[in-house]
């Protein structure tokens, strides 16, 4: 598969005048995608600096092929970049908003950017009447506040504020992939006309296109990342009963995952889910039940293991190593999940920070070289190298999915530290191949000897 969708696609769609705003991990992709269909282009971000970056075709952050599209964007004069609205909203026919929606103490989603974005774009709007299109995760009811704040704010009042959401469910490392091949492209709005207007831009990516109200696709967006995040917990859940029982959490997902109503995608055991958006929708989705007195107790579950993970990663290190007090854990992986340089929320860094409390002494490395992103008091403990950090340490733990760490020698890395645990909070590697490098393997419902001893088998054959 293309990671690029060529050129030459078979059906473009009419070149469209786009305002993206907000040009971080989805608005960015968004708008270098569609300046690669054709559209003309302008990204708005309120970051000088990352104006600045762009323009000089530099993307602030890892994501697979993001570079080239925005060079090519760039070059062919597609794509700007700006900081100012007017400059750019006067003339667009689409308004996209990608804004970060984060989470408020309270477990809510965080409107702040939406509504000023929506008070800049009304101030700036011209006769060209576009069509606002959300893209954030924000909560059901958000499409309505944006046309409220849009119709008592326009500056302009030939102009009918017209609201469609269209969310995004593209994955961090793949996003540039998943913006050409997306599963599915939900549009919601009040009106069908606004909605395959919308649908219109994408023409020319092979995706089930689905149309809803507004209310029902700013729903699907929570429904569908709440879900994955309970097939993790869940698996979490089953891969500690296997740890306890004696069986391999990898046997028994082989067995259940053939089951096409189950698959096997997105649930894989681990020490939990993270990163920007999972944890903060859950916790909005469950506010939203709160409100409206409609309990929610798997979601709160959903939650409470995954938190849980945390602590368990840190329990099999104690149990493996007696007190932690003193004892070196060298750790690869920071990042919430492989093939970003994101650590929002990242499991990684909890587990990093509980054995901090617990006396531990780290050595870290990520192949993302995230020194800036992580917090000052960590930054000590960098390594720029897997086998350097892993140098005189107790035990190694991999703590995120990075797909480098499978290709480390690991009889290479067992030579240079003083201890044998290997913990593979991702069940990353080949439980055999680290023990014959040295280590005493540890994953997550994958107990050893890896075999379960198969007494029925064996005692049928001796009648
Ligand atoms: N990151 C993901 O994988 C992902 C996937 C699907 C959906 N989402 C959702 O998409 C939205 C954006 O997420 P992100 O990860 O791209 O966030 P991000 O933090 O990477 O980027 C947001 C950008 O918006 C800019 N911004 C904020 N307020 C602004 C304003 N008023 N005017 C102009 N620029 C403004 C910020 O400066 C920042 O650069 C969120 O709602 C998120 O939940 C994210």
């Amino acid at each position: 598969m293309e990671l690029i969708e060529p050129v030459t696609m078979a059906e473009r769609p009419t070149p469209r005048r786009i305002v993206v705003v907000g040009c971080g991990h989805v608005g960015l992709v968004t708008a270098a995608g569609f300046a690669h269909m054709g559209h003309m282009v302008t990204g708005i971000d309120k970051s000088p600096e990352l104006i600045v970056a762009l323009r000089a075709e530099r993307v602030p952050f890892h994501e697979e092929g993001l570079s080239e599209l925005v060079g090519t964007g760039l070059s062919s004069g597609r794509l700007l970049f700006t900081t100012s609205y007017q400059e750019s909203v006067a003339n667009a026919e689409f308004i996209f908003l990608a804004v970060d929606t984060p989470t408020t103490p309270g477990g809510g989603a965080d409107l702040r950017n939406i509504r000023a974005a929506a008070h800049s774009i009304a101030a700036a709007i011209g006769p060209t009447n576009p069509i606002i299109v959300n893209k954030s995760t924000s909560p059901v009811g958000t499409g309505e506040i944006i046309e409220g704040i849009l119709l008592h704010n326009l500056v302009d009042s030939t102009v009918m504020p017209r609201v469609v959401s269209n969310p995004e469910f593209l994955r961090q490392g793949h996003a540039v992939q998943d913006f050409f091949h997306p599963d599915r492209i939900v549009i919601g709005a009040h009106s069908t006309d606004d909605a395959m207007a919308v649908s219109e831009l994408y023409r020319g990516l092979d995706s089930q296109l689905v149309i809803t109200g507004l209310r029902t696709a700013e729903m699907i967006k929570y429904v569908a990342n709440s879900f994955l995040a309970t097939r993790v917990s869940f698996i979490n859940e089953v891969a500690r009963l296997c740890d306890a029982l004696a069986v391999s959490v990898d046997e028994v997902l082989d067995g259940v995952a053939h089951d096409a109503r189950i698959g096997r995608r997105y649930f894989s055991p681990g020490i939990g889910f993270g990163g920007g958006c999972l944890p903060k929708d859950i916790a909005a989705l469950r506010y939203m039940g709160e409100r409206l007195g409609v309990p929610t107790p798997v979601l709160q579950a959903v939650e409470q293991v995954n938190l849980a993970q945390r602590t368990s990663a840190v329990r099999a290190l104690r149990a493996a190593l007696g007190d932690l007090e003193g004892q070196t854990v060298a750790v690869w992986g920071l990042t919430f999940k492989g093939n970003t340089e994101d650590v929002r929320e990242s499991p990684a860094m909890d587990v990093i920070g509980l054995l901090l409390n617990e006396g531990a002494i780290v050595r870290l490395y990520d192949p993302s070289q995230p020194h800036e992103l992580v917090p000052a008091r960590l930054r000590e403990f960098l390594h720029r190298d897997p086998i350097e950090a892993a140098r005189n340490a107790d035990a190694l733990a991999v703590l995120t999915d990075w797909s480098e760490f499978r290709t480390i020698p690991l009889e290479q890395v067992s030579g240079v530290m003083r201890g044998r645990v290997l913990f593979d909070g991702r069940n990353l590697l080949d439980p055999d191949e680290a023990e014959t490098s040295g280590f005493r393997y540890i994953g997550i419902g994958r107990p050893r000897p890896a075999k379960e001893h198969l007494r029925v088998a064996e005692t049928a054959a001796a009648r």
